[in-house]
């Protein structure tokens, strides 16, 4: 650190240069991203209410009760009026709170998770901090968690399973209410990860589409990773992480006796933490309403849906399934995708690379146009590979 400080114009106009030449969402070029930009109101409200903490939360009552309504509100889309939780960091803490309390709540010495190979990687750290062991079982032809394979996998030592609603890869929904009922008959913790598939699935049913059940109305589901910062539109950090009940929600809190609020009690992973990011997820969810959130859904997946059908007409390449939600993978038997998808960043598309497909996610910063452009950079990219 220098010795005598910058003007503060000075700093800001440094950050603007050097930050320049980054990605932006408005750019239209991020399509392998599941973050967007956040909803003006959620900037302007994340803005105005910095300082709060509600690691400290008896200095903040009043935004106790907005993270309370928050959950209330995201509990009834999760057909839970009972649900208890908090918003979290992202998707990586909900997941890894909801393995703390499965733990906890277990009495056994080595305990094990049963999840599908396409799990996010979450897990893994999650299973490493906490000393458990994950079993990875295999997909079906949908991409799906085998659920006979999760009915082998189940032992005397298998404390939970995880579900995903939304693969991280290709938003497919495992079948959870089949693993609801393998949950509820060896008496597991049953997990659904809906970090991206929560703000989704919900408004893609009352839209009509076809969504099968994967939240509290099926009687297994413990708890939901649901992330507003995700399809919530709402300014990172803000995951969520929703129990069953306060039951639940109780087995990973802890009293801290000092803070300067009084004692209060804290049931996430950090102990400080942001209020502005409740406030902000509060503010959209008032705002958007149920209406709102459906209209952006159903943009993204008009899109999803034209981009879904453009890509098979291109010579070579496919796409890896019908997509679910607003997430589409390319694939090509002829060509290989990894040096599509170096051309495609070269072009300064941001996409995201899997094994053995490229990932685009139609979020809400991506308009007609950039889908249109983007096609046509993919044809041009085929025809010089040799299509
Ligand atoms: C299904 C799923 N779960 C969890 C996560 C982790 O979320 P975060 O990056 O907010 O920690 C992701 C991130 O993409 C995800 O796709």
């Amino acid at each position: 650190m220098q010795n005598k400080g910058l003007s503060q114009n000075l700093v800001l106009k440094e950050l603007e240069s050097r930050l320049r030449n980054d990605f932006a969402y408005d750019s239209g070029k991020i399509i392998g991203s599941m973050c967007t930009c956040p909803h003006p109101l959620a900037r302007k409200v994340y803005n105005r209410f910095l300082d709060i903490n509600l690691g400290d939360s008896g200095l903040f009552p009043a935004v106790v009760k907005l993270e309370k309504e928050t959950i209330h509100m995201l509990g009834t889309l999760l057909s839970n009026l009972e649900a208890s939780g908090h918003i979290v960091t992202g998707g990586t803490e909900a997941n890894t709170l909801a393995l703390w309390a499965a733990k906890k709540l277990s009495k056994k010495k080595q305990c094990e998770v049963i999840m599908p190979a396409s799990a996010h990687y979450s897990f893994d750290k999650a299973a490493d901090l906490l000393g458990l062991r994950i079993v990875r079982v295999g997909l079906n032809d949908g991409f799906q968690v085998d659920v006979e394979a999760v009915k082998k996998a189940v032992n005397l030592n298998t404390i939970a399973i995880v579900g995903i609603a939304g693969t991280t890869g290709l938003g497919v929904v495992d079948p959870i209410s089949e693993l609801s009922k393998i949950a509820v008959e060896n008496d597991l913790y049953l997990h659904v990860d809906a970090a991206f598939g929560g703000f989704v699935l919900s408004f893609l049913k009352e839209l009509g589409f076809n969504v099968s059940d994967f939240d509290f109305a099926l009687p297994g589901v413990c708890s939901i990773t649901i992330d507003p910062h995700k399809m919530g539109l709402a300014p990172i950090p803000a995951g969520g992480i929703l129990f069953r009940n306060e039951r639940l929600r109780k087995a990973v809190a802890w009293n801290v006796s000092y803070l300067a609020g009084g004692e209060t009690e804290q049931a996430t992973f950090v102990g400080t933490r942001s209020g502005t990011s409740v406030i902000a997820v509060w503010a959209l969810l008032k705002h958007l309403g149920r209406e709102g959130y459906k209209r952006i859904v159903r943009r993204c997946m008009r899109l999803t849906e034209k981009l879904a059908e453009e890509i098979p007409k291109i010579k070579g390449l496919d796409i890896v399934t019908e997509p679910t939600m607003n997430i589409v993978g390319l694939k090509s038997e002829v060509f290989d995708i990894r040096q599509i998808a170096k051309e495609l960043r070269f072009r300064k598309w941001a996409v995201s690379l899997f094994p053995n497909y490229i990932r685009i996610v139609v979020m809400p910063h991506v308009r007609k146009h950039h889908i249109e452009r983007f096609i046509e950079d993919l044809k041009d990219i085929i025809d010089k590979l040799g299509g």
